[in-house]
């Protein structure tokens, strides 16, 4: 599924650059591009990264 329409950035891209460190919107945005056009997938992304935060808090 895409999180990001405009530069075509699908959920598990961002799930991988979590993965592999970033900590951030902003790093995720650097990384896959998503986020630099018109933002509406910036709120998803920090969902995507919260849930993650609290997988790693529970495991
Ligand atoms: S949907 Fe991500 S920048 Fe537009």
């Amino acid at each position: 599924m895409y999180v990001c329409i405009c530069q075509a950035v699908t959920e598990s891209e961002v799930h991988a650059c979590i993965q592999a460190g970033a900590k951030s919107a902003r790093q995720i945005r650097d990384t896959t591009g998503a986020g630099k056009d018109c933002a509406t997938c910036v709120r998803k992304i920090c969902a995507i990264l919260k849930r993650s935060e609290e997988l790693v808090a529970t495991a």
